[in-house]
């Protein structure tokens, strides 16, 4: 089923082309939704443009418009209005029968696309050996939404982990593991380091202290960049462990990824730079080679290059990123590559694509697209740390999150005198605590920078997910409370909209196609949690005006499949945000 707004686009071309000619059959007839509710549900915006190219009274031609429109089963008589907008109210009738239809569509009336497309999301990517930090955080929660919303849509999506597990931060690594732990390589019991994060920290400090303990770390780069068993063992190991804390992480927020960390694309690295070369866009500057680009100069107006190869023969970051476009064009065969990283990378992101294109890697086909996002502040305003000052670890900040959900939870429920089992509160504790660390993040225009609050995000009240969590345990309680099966509603019943309430909760269930195309053109997830939150509150407002269990038929059944409607709609929607919904809470 197209969406609503899909179906007016259709009928106001046909009127176009009735109206005007065929050459009128492939703009945009420029439906929108009303930019006031007082207006009605949808506008048509054409005429302005058209009358200004046509040299015609915009009114004259909205009228034209008009007489050649077959809208009568949709929308009631339409208006023209101001210089030449036309108004559009949908019909109660119509708005009946659109819901019918979705009443047993587990798509719930969500086309996916026709040409579906092979989408690569680089998301999440932390560093082998560091901190997984917040910044990783908003880059898994974004980037898997994003994927879960394009996947939905049908597309065919490839989700990377592009971690940076190469670099000659290994030779410092590989050297100290040497030292520090002189049986790893020989053992064949996983390696446990315990805390990579200062294992990397004292690593550093030798380096940076002791000179011969450089050149061996230097000479460890060499070796492992040229194959030595021993070294790639050493190397292994490293990555072995960060991938285990890593992964601890994943599974808590219950998040899959392909891992193709930056060493995949070692063996390609140099060819990248051959090919630059061939295609006459490298210059070499102090001994390294680059690209220099428009656009882009430092303090003093000289222009800034991207390098490629630094001086002493070393491949970089944006090395890297070369061979994996042109990989993931030529072999994965992607035609969109969403790249999700914080805001800061947008010049390293723009000089890339740059570069490519100069060179031309990019067939016209494909779509480069960097996902940008702001910063997590503390509540103070501040850089996110913990009150000692230091980095708050991810596994600790999910674990908090899901302790207070559990805090809170036992404390209502004694409250209300409830009996509950242990394992319902720890899945309760643990569905809301991260659900809610999802939804702060998501529901956030990505690009501003973000304040965690464990407070803001946990409350029942606002654009949380606690508060759309609730709004569909009370529709299973009103179910309960009636003893009724939803899946076992009449599906041939009437669905009669007749209160103000039931009407412009209709409208908003049927919107949810044309806010996941948004979405997927936009990559704004904030769209997404608006329109759930928007939902929730017209379903509160519904349910507060409009009696359920208590009316008669047919009105009881009517209001109970709009019940049903919203809760499989939140329950959908919360999904593509990662997020389950519970029976009870
Ligand atoms: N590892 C990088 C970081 O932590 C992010 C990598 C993003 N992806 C990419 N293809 N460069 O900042």
């Amino acid at each position: 089923m197209n969406s609503i707004q899909e179906q007016l686009k259709q009928q106001f071309t046909q009127a176009l082309v009735s109206a005007l000619g065929s050459e009128f059959s492939a703009i945009d007839p420029m439906v929108v939704p009303a930019s006031n509710p007082r207006f009605g549900d949808y506008q048509c915006n054409i005429a302005l443009p058209l009358a200004k190219q046509l040299k015609q009274k915009p009114r004259e031609i909205a009228q034209q418009i008009l007489d050649n429109l077959n809208i009568s089963e949709i929308c009631e008589t339409p208006e023209i209005a101001g210089p030449g907008f036309i108004n559009l109210t949908l019909k109660p009738s119509y708005l009946e029968t659109q819901l019918s239809a979705i009443q047993t569509d587990p798509r719930l009336g969500t086309e996916k696309v026709k040409e579906p497309q092979r989408v690569i999301v680089d998301f999440s990517s932390p560093n082998i050996a560091k901190e997984m930090h917040v910044g990783h955080l908003r880059s898994t929660i974004i980037g898997d939404c994003i994927a879960q919303i394009l996947e939905f849509r049908g597309h065919d999506v490839l989700r990377l982990n592009h971690v940076g597990d190469w670099g000659t931060q290994f030779g410092m690594l590989i050297a100290y593991l040497r030292e520090a732990y002189p049986d790893a390589l020989t053992t064949a019991d996983a390696l446990d380091i315990g805390d990579l994060v200062s294992f990397y920290k004292q690593a550093k400090q030798r380096f940076d202290e002791d000179k011969e303990f450089k050149e061996t770390a230097r000479q460890e780069v060499v070796k492992l960049q040229a194959g030595d068993k021993e070294s790639r063992h050493a190397w292994q190991l490293i990555c072995d462990q960060s991938r285990r804390e890593f992964q601890v992480v994943y599974d808590l927020l219950d998040i899959e990824l392909t891992e193709r960390g930056e060493s995949f694309y070692n063996p390609f690295l140099q060819k990248v730079v051959k090919d630059l070369d061939k295609q006459s866009v490298l210059e070499e500057s102090e001994g390294a080679q680059c690209v220099f680009l428009e656009g882009f100069t430092n303090r003093s107006g000289d222009p800034l290059p991207l390098i490629v190869q630094k001086s002493d023969g070393g491949y970089n970051y944006a090395t890297t990123d070369l061979a994996a476009l042109r990989y993931r064009i030529q072999k994965d065969e992607a035609t969109r590559i969403i790249y999700v990283t914080d805001a800061g990378q947008a010049n390293h992101f723009t000089q890339v694509f740059q570069v490519a294109r100069k060179a031309d890697w990019i067939p016209e086909n494909v779509e480069l697209v960097h996902v940008p996002f702001g910063f997590v502040q503390g509540e103070d305003g501040k850089k996110f740390k913990t009150r000692s000052g230091e980095t708050v670890r991810l596994r600790d900040l999910l674990d908090e999150a899901i302790n207070r959900v559990y805090q809170d939870l036992e404390q209502r429920i004694k409250e209300e005198g409830r009996e509950e089992t242990e394992a319902f509160k720890n899945c309760v504790a643990k569905e809301i605590g991260i659900g809610s660390v999802k939804y702060a993040d998501l529901s956030q225009n990505r690009t501003s920078d973000y304040i965690f609050s464990y407070d803001k995000m946990l409350s029942l009240q606002g654009n949380t997910a606690p508060y759309l969590l609730y709004a569909y345990v009370r529709i299973q309680g009103i179910c309960r409370k009636g003893e009724i099966n939803l899946e076992q509603l009449d599906t041939n019943a009437k669905i009669l909209l007749k209160e103000e309430q039931e009407l412009v909760l209709a409208k908003q269930l049927l919107k949810l196609s044309e806010i996941l195309t948004e979405v997927e053109r936009e990559l704004l997830p904030n769209r997404l949690c608006e329109y759930l939150f928007e939902l929730s509150q017209k379903f509160n407002q519904f349910f507060e005006k409009c009696p359920v269990l208590k009316s008669e038929e047919s009105v009881r059944t009517s209001r109970l499949i709009l019940c049903d409607l919203t809760a499989k709609t939140l329950k959908l929607g919360l999904s593509l945000l990662g997020i389950s919904v519970l029976e009870r809470m």
